[in-house]
């Protein structure tokens, strides 16, 4: 069977012609700074974001955590919202790695506004009781959240309160050219008020492995220690950066065919009686829809899809997560509707 696979964007394969890029890649040893696809895809990845400098990384996660390491020392405190990658699915890398504590925030569909980032910020001074916040740390789109998107306005508001105080602010921008096609936007216009950005080429991009890293400099010189110290300098690495040449290059634009299939699906699942589905959070390509009042549960529902040849996947007892991307065209979506609809009218019977 054909399997429509909506678990992740992180789930595609490459296309033939990324395959062709990548099999005709010049490469050198990216650890001695001599790759030309991993020096052309960094350059084009500061120019793309309006920053001075880039690094390729083997991942998002990885991007994130030498962020961390680079913008604080041990003791510090970092910000985030209560559902954010860094927070929930890093493994804890913030405190084994940087030394940092995390001060979560809960914000509302995965999104921070200025106050409530200022409620977060430690008191300065005083008894030297408290952890120094350093950093403040954004997830645009916010996963968690239902892949929504910081307006530009709501980022400019907290990063005055990060000035402020002093704070340098960093993207965890794993999907952030899904933000700038949401918000039909370059992607500089997105980021301008960012210290630092990691974005990932293998999510909505396309492209089979990995990450940048993008900032000032400074940061990114200092960042080059913290890869190689993690382990994340890579070789003839030139061959992965030929695919995340090509998907900056084709894959970003295309993006809007993700949201609108992603919004046509939200909106086909929210019509199904006992489904609920906030259709607000729906802005580019991913759905949460909450199953509570069909009698169904998550596994029976993924289990029911599985067995029409669809994959997705349950993120509590009654809600599932279906992600659009590059391998699911409009038939695909026909499919997991009728599919939906067979699953749930069975239940019902
Ligand atoms: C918002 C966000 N940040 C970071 C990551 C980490 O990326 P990676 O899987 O490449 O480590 C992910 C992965 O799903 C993500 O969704």
């Amino acid at each position: 069977m054909n399997v429509i696979d909506l678990r992740s964007d992180t789930i595609t394969r490459p296309t033939p012609a990324m395959r062709e890029a990548m099999a005709h890649a010049s490469v050198g040893d990216d650890v001695f700074g001599d790759d030309p696809s991993v020096n052309a895809l960094q350059e084009r990845s500061a120019a793309l974001l309006g920053k001075e400098a880039a690094l390729f990384v083997p991942s998002g996660t990885m991007a994130n955590q030498i962020a961390i390491r680079t913008h604080t020392e041990p003791g510090d405190e970092i910000i985030v919202e209560t559902g954010a990658h860094i927070y929930q699915y890093e493994g804890g890398g913030y405190a084994a790695l940087a030394g940092v504590s995390i001060r979560c925030v809960d914000g509302t569909r995965g999104l921070l506004d200025a106050d409530q980032v200022r409620g977060g910020i430690r008191p300065e001074g005083g008894l030297s009781h408290f952890p120094v916040t350093k950093l403040i740390a954004l997830e645009n789109t916010a996963n968690r959240g239902g892949g929504t998107i910081y307006s530009p306005a709501r980022v400019s508001a907290i990063a005055g309160v990060a000035r402020e105080h002093e704070l340098r602010l960093h993207l965890d921008g794993a999907r952030v050219f899904n933000a700038a096609v949401g918000l039909g936007l370059p992607v500089a216009d997105v980021v301008a008020e960012y210290d630092s950005i990691s974005f990932c080429l293998s999510k909505g991009l396309g492209a089979p492995v990995g990450s940048l890293l993008v900032g000032s400099r400074p940061f990114i010189d200092r960042a080059h220690r913290f890869r190689k110290m993690l382990g994340g300098g890579m070789r003839q690495a030139g061959i992965l950066a030929a695919g995340g040449l090509h998907a900056l290059e084709h894959h970003v634009d295309r993006m809007a065919d993700d949201h609108a299939r992603a919004r046509r699906l939200g909106a086909a699942l929210a019509e199904f009686p006992g489904v609920t589905v906030d259709l607000q959070t729906v802005e580019t390509n991913m759905v949460y829809a909450d199953l509570g009042g069909t009698g169904l549960d998550a596994d029976g529902f993924v289990s029911g899809m599985a067995d029409r040849g669809v994959a997705l996947i349950k993120v509590s007892p009654s809600v599932i997560r279906v992600v659009t991307h590059l391998d699911v065209d409009d038939a695909g979506i026909d499919h997991a509707i009728a599919a939906s609809g067979e699953v749930l009218g069975a239940a019902r019977a």
